[in-house]
């Protein structure tokens, strides 16, 4: 192929990929799957690979820098990033349309644009001219103290309802200018909230509060990698010209540009020209907050014409011309009657606050969490004080704060965490460095419930038939008392629950007996010790595996050091196995999984070798893996970790707050990668 048709193919690609990244990340309506998208940017990369003089900024293989920042610097914004004022209901509003109106003077008529405020965090995107006629992103900038932002650049290229760049075609159409700037709203959807809370679980760290926090935590990462595994959105609200003026004589106007070039704007818009209409605008808006994928915590109200938003003008930090109506906060004040301490399903022990029940954005609230016990410390709580709860979605109700006033007297109880679990009395731990204790008695009845029920899942030992409704009643009559009892289940026992006939019981068991023969990684997997998924039970059965029946025994038996040799498992993973498998109950528990004639073989796999040959120097902290973390796992797939950077250093992994072997490595010429890809490196050996 000549260059050129080998360079019109890779533009077509790319045309391909923006055009369905436009579909699925813009307008919220893929036409293809993920499988087809991902063959698409597999074959662009390909070819880019094969022609690195053909990459170009825009492409949408280029999203993520990958380089670990060392720090944001601070640029001026255009002009200035300005706050809103205000106004909590019908009265403030109408105050400020009638202010409004007689700034504007003659008895003019005020169009209003509504729109929902977001709750994320503002965004300055500047555009500039570039090849073939393209506009292209050139920065990025937080709000900052509104007149220096922080550009965070190469975290904003990574959200994909930012476009990279807006082909001449496209700027024709919505008649912008090649250089100008955007000012939107970055937000954390729900789903990402929730995933990103998921998994700082995991790792032992503290849930974000809500996903305002969260979207702003992630854009002030500093790797990109991370930001681009979060999922975050980008919805333009501003079109304005390099030096801060509006675009557009009307916002309606400038909304509908910024739709048409590709940017996100959101749906949830309207121009009218009624004070009756913004009401009932607002009214809308706050039936449908609730079914939202985002947050919302209120309405923005823009006066349309940018000619009586020059009339009005400012105050000292918010314009006149616009305003914020804010929704009652979904909080509410009330009194902690008792702290509770709830038992999940991997034996986490949560404190919950017990609630004077308090009606707080449409529901009844009578419980919050309280986290962890350090949260407890941190707000100073005791039982009877008069706290602040909050609720936002479909997050769980928390205690933010202790309400101190002199009114009120304070509670007086000091609230102790138990040192044995409340349900069983088992011992509880807590991890160095973790906040959460566990209950250690894979037995205890308030995790079995949820064992059960995860032991038999599809992707476990796949028990069809055996779910919520048959696991209650084996619990209610004492049938089942640990995993094990599944596998001395009688037909008699089974016909006496309900909804239970001779035909399902039948069933039943014979799902229960094929279960049996399910592979290690299987029944490693369903025990529920904590940090152990899908995968890394397949990666412990292959490492122990040795094609006989012994590879329970050698795993239980393990060390730390010996578990740690296996890919991806660290000191915390580790030392989880360990506990598990250091309880005499959950020992026993094996061992009659072992009498009911489970398999406990699993097969040896070869070592692997893919980092062989290749050293690397580690630095500053990373987002995840602890040092010792970082370095058995590079040495356990065949590479080195050596101290100092040379020219012979194949990689420098770089986290936060990296120091003088961050400098020696681009001095040297040294490829620097993040935490992300190598565990990348990992993955794939
Ligand atoms: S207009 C000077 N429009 O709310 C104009 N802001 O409380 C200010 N926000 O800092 C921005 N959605 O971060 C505007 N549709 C929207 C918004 C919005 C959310 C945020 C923005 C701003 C804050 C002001």
């Amino acid at each position: 192929m000549s260059k050129a048709a080998t360079e019109q193919k890779i533009e077509k690609l790319r045309e391909k990929i923006r055009h369905h990244d436009d579909l699925y990340y813009v307008q919220d309506s893929p036409e293809i799957t993920d499988a087809e998208y991902d063959a698409l940017m597999r074959e662009l990369k390909a070819l880019e690979a094969e022609h690195p003089e053909l990459v170009t900024p825009d492409s949408p293989t280029q999203r993520v820098g990958g380089k670990p920042k060392e720090g944001f610097a601070k640029i001026a914004h255009s002009r200035q990033m300005l706050s809103l004022d205000n106004v909590n209901n019908e009265e403030e509003l109408r105050d400020w349309d009638r202010r409004a109106h007689e700034l504007a003077g003659d008895g003019a008529e005020i169009a209003y644009v509504c729109e929902y405020k977001l709750d994320g965090l503002s965004m300055a995107l500047h555009y500039r001219s570039g090849a073939r006629g393209a506009s292209y992103l050139e920065r990025g900038l937080t709000r900052g103290d509104g007149t220096t932002g922080e550009d965070v650049t190469g975290n904003v290229r990574t959200i994909r309802s930012v476009p990279l760049s807006v082909p001449p075609a496209k700027l024709e159409k919505a008649k912008l200018p090649a250089n100008f700037e955007v000012r939107g709203e970055v937000v954390m959807p729900f789903t990402a909230f929730a995933k990103m809370n998921e998994e700082r679980e995991a790792q032992g760290l503290a849930p974000a509060a809500n996903p305002r926090n969260a979207a702003a935590g992630t854009i002030r990462t500093l790797e990109p990698n991370i930001v681009a595994q979060r999922r975050l959105d980008f919805y333009a609200y501003f079109a304005l010209t390099v030096t801060g003026e509006n675009l557009f004589e009307e916002q309606s106007d400038a909304l509908e540009a910024l739709a048409v070039a590709g940017f996100r704007v959101n749906q949830h818009r309207e121009a009218v020209k009624s004070f009756d209409k913004v009401m009932e605008f607002i009214q809308r808006a706050e039936e449908k907050r609730n079914s939202l994928g985002y947050e919302i915590d209120g309405v923005v109200i823009k006066i349309d014409s940018a000619e009586v938003q020059r009339k009005l003008g400012y105050t000292g930090r918010a314009p006149r011309w616009a305003v914020a109506y804010k929704f009652t906060a979904r909080a509410g004040i009330t009194q902690v009657e008792d702290i509770r301490v709830q038992v999940g399903r991997t034996g986490k022990l949560t404190p919950v606050a017990v609630l004077t029940p308090t009606f707080i954005g449409g529901t009844t609230v009578s419980r919050a969490t309280l986290h962890n016990a350090d949260e407890i410390e941190r707000l100073g709580l005791l039982i009877g004080d008069r706290v602040k709860v909050e609720r936002g979605g479909d997050v769980i109700p928390k205690v933010v704060e202790v309400v101190v006033d002199k009114d009120h007297p304070r509670g007086t109880k000091k609230f102790y965490f138990p040192t044995h679990c409340p349900v069983c009395g088992s011992e509880i731990v807590r991890a160095e460095g973790e906040v959460d204790y566990r209950c250690v008695n894979v037995d205890c009845p308030a995790r079995l419930r949820e064992s059960l029920l995860h032991f038999s899942a599809r992707s476990v030992m796949n028990i069809e038939g055996l779910g919520e409704a048959v696991v209650t009643q084996l619990l209610d009559r004492g049938m089942v008392k640990s995993i094990a009892d599944l596998y001395s289940l009688t037909e008699e026992q089974l016909i006496s629950l309900e909804r239970v006939g001779k035909k399902s019981a039948g069933t039943l068991l014979e799902e229960i007996e094929k279960s049996k023969q399910n592979p290690l990684n299987r029944v490693l997997f369903g025990l529920g010790i904590r940090f152990i998924g899908e995968r890394t039970a397949q990666l412990l059965a292959e490492e122990f595996g040795d094609g006989r029946p012994t590879a329970m025994d050698a795993l239980m038996a393990a060390p730390t050091e010996e578990l740690e040799r296996v890919n991806e498992v660290g000191p915390r993973v580790a030392q989880a196995i360990r506990e598990f498998f250091d309880e005499p109950k959950n020992r026993a528990l094996v061992e009659k999984l072992r009498k009911a004639g489970l398999t406990f073989t699993a097969e040896k796999k070869k070592k692997s070798s893919e980092l062989e040959g290749l050293t690397f120097v580690l630095t500053g902290t990373l987002p995840n893996l602890t040092r010792e973390d970082a370095k058995a796992r590079i040495e356990a797939a065949g590479g080195r970790v050596s101290g100092s950077v040379s020219k012979k250093t194949h990689y420098v992994v770089a986290g936060e707050e990296a120091g003088s072997k961050l400098d020696k490595a681009r001095e040297l010429g040294v490829q620097v990668i993040g935490e992300t890809e190598l565990l990348k490196m990992l993955q794939s050996s």
